[in-house]
């Protein structure tokens, strides 16, 4: 499969190509193609050194747009900040079939700790800002929310977490959810469809208040 990562040089881009690569051929994006490339570079020696060679996939890197048309799945690894902004550039470049995945969390932080942006500024979750930037809305699903970078990166560190999945589309959900299941010790459990996604994106928050206030270090949630 054809992996696309927008925004692929930051630390969550780093964690889905090294996870991937083992399988798939990944294509780093950036906003800069030789920043992409640089990053490509970095994370085919780290990923060759974690699976001491044993890769059937590649890492590649390349402008973002060039990214978005060749996709069968594309994560949308960037600043919630920057969703339209980014969207309305690449509307137009991405397959009708292709995949688009949404991490991003709405999250700032006030005097009383990190806060969810919908909730305190009455802005809209990050997965329906997807949906209206790149229709059709059934092609995106969202998860990954509560997966700290720390841990994505480490690759011989199983995730030993759940991860929600939001989706309208049950064939999407079914690609994203074998994506999930191929991170080890990550559980993919779907949460319902994409406008439920807000209850996924403001979990992160709280785990970074909890974690923040009990000195834990990178939590996840596990159902149990
Ligand atoms: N970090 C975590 O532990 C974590 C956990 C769960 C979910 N998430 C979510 O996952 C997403 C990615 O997280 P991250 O920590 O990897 O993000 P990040 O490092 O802050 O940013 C990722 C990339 O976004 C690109 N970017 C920056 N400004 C931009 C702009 N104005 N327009 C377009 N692209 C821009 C940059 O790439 P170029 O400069 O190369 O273009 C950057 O490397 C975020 O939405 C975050 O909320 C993060």
């Amino acid at each position: 499969m054809k992996i696309g990562i927008v925004g692929g040089t930051g630390g969550m881009g780093e964690g889905f190509a090294l996870r991937w690569s083992q399988k798939h051929d990944i294509i780093v994006g950036s906003r800069e193609a030789q920043k992409a490339k640089e990053a490509a570079d970095n994370y085919t020696k780290a990923a060759k050194e974690a699976f001491s060679g044993a890769m059937s996939g590649s890492i590649s890197g390349d402008e973002n747009f060039a990214v978005a048309k060749g996709a069968d799945v594309l994560i949308l690894s960037i600043p919630y900040e920057f969703i339209g902004d980014t969207c309305a550039k690449m509307s137009g470049q991405i397959r009708n079939d292709c995949i688009v995945v949404s991490p991003i969390v709405p999250m700032t932080r006030n005097d009383n700790g990190f806060i969810y942006i919908p909730l305190e500024q009455g802005k809209k979750p990050a997965a329906e800002l997807v949906a209206e930037g790149l229709p059709p809305r059934s092609r995106i699903v969202s998860a990954f929310h509560t997966i700290s970078e720390v841990k994505l990166k480490n690759v011989g560190q199983s995730l030993d977490a759940d991860t929600f999945i939001c989706g309208d589309d049950q064939g999407a959900v079914a690609t994203l959810t074998g994506l999930v299941s191929e991170i080890s010790g990550l559980r993919p459990v779907y949460l319902g469809p994409l406008s439920l996604s807000y209850q996924a994106e403001i979990l992160t928050p709280m785990l970074l208040n909890a974690a923040r206030r009990n000195k834990m270090k990178n939590p996840g949630v596990k159902l149990t």
